[in-house]
């Protein structure tokens, strides 16, 4: 499924843009973002990743904007599945707390407060993140998921990275995501990993 030489990431998280860029870049894989291509946000976005699967969201974030542009077309679906919570937030990590009046910096507080709430005076904290990347062409789809263990800590640790980082602690770096450089977050994340494959199996891997 390669061939084209240019790619649509598509994903309004800065957050994940930090992660993807360089990944796609070290890869030789020229990607534009929905910004560079003066697609605005629209209502009609919310309602997308509606399922209950990652892989459907990735699925059917990919295909959108493969049809919106005409193009290519990266995206994926993640999130934090929490064993003591059976599986919680899962899908709806993005919008956990409820707090749908905050974007950005300000719903990542109120999402990691909540997370505490739900785990207040639990003692079981093992978690996991989940990734699934989607790659949309003209000619059909492809993903690949991508997982990393960890634990949930009682007070975030780190600046680093974006969401409930700084709160989940990566047992493979003995440090939390909020720790961790941008780097050493891709080698070990779900993402990272996720997307690895991803390109790994565009090339025929
Ligand atoms: P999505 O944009 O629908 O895939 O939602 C992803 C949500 O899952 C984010 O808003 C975060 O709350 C959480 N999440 C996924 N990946 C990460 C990560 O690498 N670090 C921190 N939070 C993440």
């Amino acid at each position: 499924m390669t061939g084209s030489s240019r790619y649509v990431l598509a994903t309004r998280s800065s957050g994940k843009l930090r992660e993807l860029e360089p990944l796609f870049a070290n890869a030789r894989i020229e990607v534009v973002t929905l910004d560079r291509l003066g697609i605005r946000e629209s209502e009609r976005e919310a309602e997308i990743e509606a399922f209950s699967t990652f892989e459907e969201n990735a699925l059917a974030k990919a295909t959108y904007f493969r049809d919106i542009t005409g193009l290519p077309t990266f995206a994926d679906d993640s999130g934090l599945e929490v064993v003591a919570l059976g599986g919680e937030p899962g899908v709806r990590s993005k919008r956990w707390s409820g707090r749908t009046d905050l974007i950005g910096l300000a719903l990542d507080e109120a999402n990691n407060a909540e997370l505490l709430r739900a785990l207040a005076g639990v003692t079981s904290r093992g978690a996991r993140y989940v990734c699934v990347a989607a790659l949309a062409t003209s000619t059909g789809v492809l993903t690949r998921r991508g997982e990393v263990e960890g634990e949930i800590l009682d007070a975030g640790r780190g600046s680093g990275g974006f969401g409930y980082d700084p709160l989940f602690f990566a047992t493979e770096l003995g440090m939390t995501f909020g720790e961790a450089s941008r780097r050493e977050k891709e080698c070990v994340s779900h993402r990272g990993r996720a997307f690895h494959a991803l390109l790994g199996a565009m090339r025929g891997g």
